[in-house]
């Protein structure tokens, strides 16, 4: 037998890339090539998401798409991510085809159990913990960019919001130790890497068990500690993601303050704006907390761009209280809004719930609200019109080859015309055009660092 070829698809947030580089990271060293056609390869993982309904519903399409578009012979599949800690041997029940289950905690083991499988044992299943003794380790070449990249700080969910299934896939809160990270943002660095993401399921939920690496470091809490030994890497950009409204302490906007490098980019999921349905949740903060933290975060020395994410139609919301939610939007004036009708997971507190909103209301609230953004956005878009902005370039834009597109430090999506050698380079640009979900520029020369 040759080299066999795997070939990972990644659904879901940045834990899942994270883990498809980790995971791609041990099958190379350990032998295996890495493949980005489905079509050919010998083996096909699937990593996948379960927040919503229709996000766990891809994972069997692809499934069936898969075995019916391959001509020949059929690639031997595996389902890696929440889908298969959540749902572990149900899997093979629901997908006959699928031989290989490998859990959130197993990815470092992948190369043991997709060998078992190659080797012939017809069904194989790992949901257990990972192993502290675990290493994280990443190599280069599986980056999913050559310029950003994907640093995990903290794994697990503690909070048990009502509706969400994350806890469950995810299992506790699990902090990398400071040192580790500092390392590898330093190693990144030195690899050229332009900007570094902390990521975690709440990155200010922060709580390593040894302070190393944070000795030295000012702060109110350890994630503020660690935003300042991050900076202090000298690493040209830092953006972190997602931040839990409950946890987010003032000393946040201190140290983006006091750092250049600390991007001017928050990410702080409100869900409603309605203090009941808050309650119902389980977020453990009020509308009247959520606005006190924007106001810290809008009181920064540079102008903070602030994103969020609600639910609409969550069991018993009223029209009323959906109106609380279009109220704190207009108030809070988000640079964009990720907007998710409520999908009931199973095992979660909230399923209970009896789901009173209807499809079809779900979806009017879903477009009212979507609406609204859009013409608050519009003019927050504009408001950056001829402002120079640092944009880190990532590549050719996709709608047109002659522009070249990367984000902002406020994490927007900024087009314009130069000269492809700056792919990998942080920019100023002057904003001359302001789009609907991006802004368009024009060089204005110079490499920033
Ligand atoms: N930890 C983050 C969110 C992670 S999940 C936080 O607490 O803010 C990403 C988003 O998916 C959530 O912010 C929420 O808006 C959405 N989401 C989670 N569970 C959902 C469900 N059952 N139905 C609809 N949207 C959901
Ligand atoms: Fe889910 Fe709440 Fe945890 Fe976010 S904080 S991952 S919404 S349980
Ligand atoms: Fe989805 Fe799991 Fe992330 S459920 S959003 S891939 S933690």
């Amino acid at each position: 037998m040759g080299r066999q070829s795997v070939h990972i698809e990644t659904f879901g947030c940045q834990m899942n890339v994270a883990d498809t580089e980790r995971a791609a990271t041990r099958l190379r060293a350990d032998g295996f090539d890495l493949s980005d056609s489905a079509d050919s390869a010998d083996v096909i993982l699937l990593n996948t998401c379960s927040i919503r309904e229709k996000a766990e519903q891809k994972v069997f399409q692809r499934v069936s798409e898969i075995k019916t578009e391959r001509v020949g012979r059929q690639p031997l599949i595996g389902v890696m991510g929440c889908v298969a800690q959540l749902e572990g041997e149900a899997i093979f029940k629901t997908s006959p085809s699928v031989r290989l289950v490998i859990g959130t905690g197993a990815t470092d083991r992948v190369t043991d159990l997709l060998g078992r499988a190659l080797g012939g044992e017809r069904r194989v299943l790992d949901i257990s913990e990972r192993k502290a003794s675990e290493a994280y380790e990443i190599s280069r070449v599986e980056r999913h960019s050559d310029h950003i990249a994907f640093v995990p700080i903290i794994e697990g969910c503690n909070k048990f919001c009502t509706y969400c299934i994350v806890p469950f896939s995810r299992g506790r809160e699990r902090s990398r130790v400071a040192s580790d990270i500092i390392e590898e943002v330093k190693r990144l660095r030195e690899e050229g890497f332009k900007e570094v993401q902390l990521i975690g399921q709440n990155v200010n939920s922060y709580r390593p068990k040894v302070e190393n690496g944070l000795e030295r470091f000012e702060g109110a809490t350890p994630f503020s500690k660690l935003l300042r030994a991050v900076a202090s890497t000298k690493i040209p950009r830092v953006k972190f993601t997602t931040s839990f409204p409950r946890d987010f302490h003032a000393d946040i906007v201190k140290a983006i303050d006091e750092h250049e490098n600390l991007c001017n980019w928050v990410h702080l999921p409100v869900q409603a704006g309605n203090d009941r349905i808050l309650r119902a949740m389980r977020r453990g903060h009020k509308v009247k907390d959520y606005l006190g933290k924007i106001a810290s975060i809008k009181s920064a020395r540079r102008r903070i761009a602030l994103t969020s994410d609600i639910i609409v139609g969550f069991p018993g919301e009223t029209s009323a209280e959906f109106e609380d939610t279009l109220k704190l939007i207009r108030e809070c004036q988000f640079h964009g809004l990720y907007i998710f009708k409520y999908s009931e997971r199973r095992r979660t507190p909230a399923a209970k719930l009896p789901d009173t909103v209807s499809e079809d209301e779900k979806t009017f609230r879903f477009l009212a609200l979507e609406d609204l953004q859009m013409s608050l956005q519009r003019e927050v878009f504009q408001s950056y019109i001829g402002e120079a902005v640092e944009v880190l370039v990532e590549g050719y834009s996709a709608r047109s080859r002659d522009d070249l597109t990367g984000h902002t430090t406020c994490n927007k999506v900024l087009n314009f015309r130069a000269d492809p050698d700056l792919i990998g380079r942080i920019v100023k640009v002057k904003v001359r055009e302001a789009k609907t979900h991006s802004l368009y520029g024009e060089i204005l020369g110079g490499d920033c660092v």
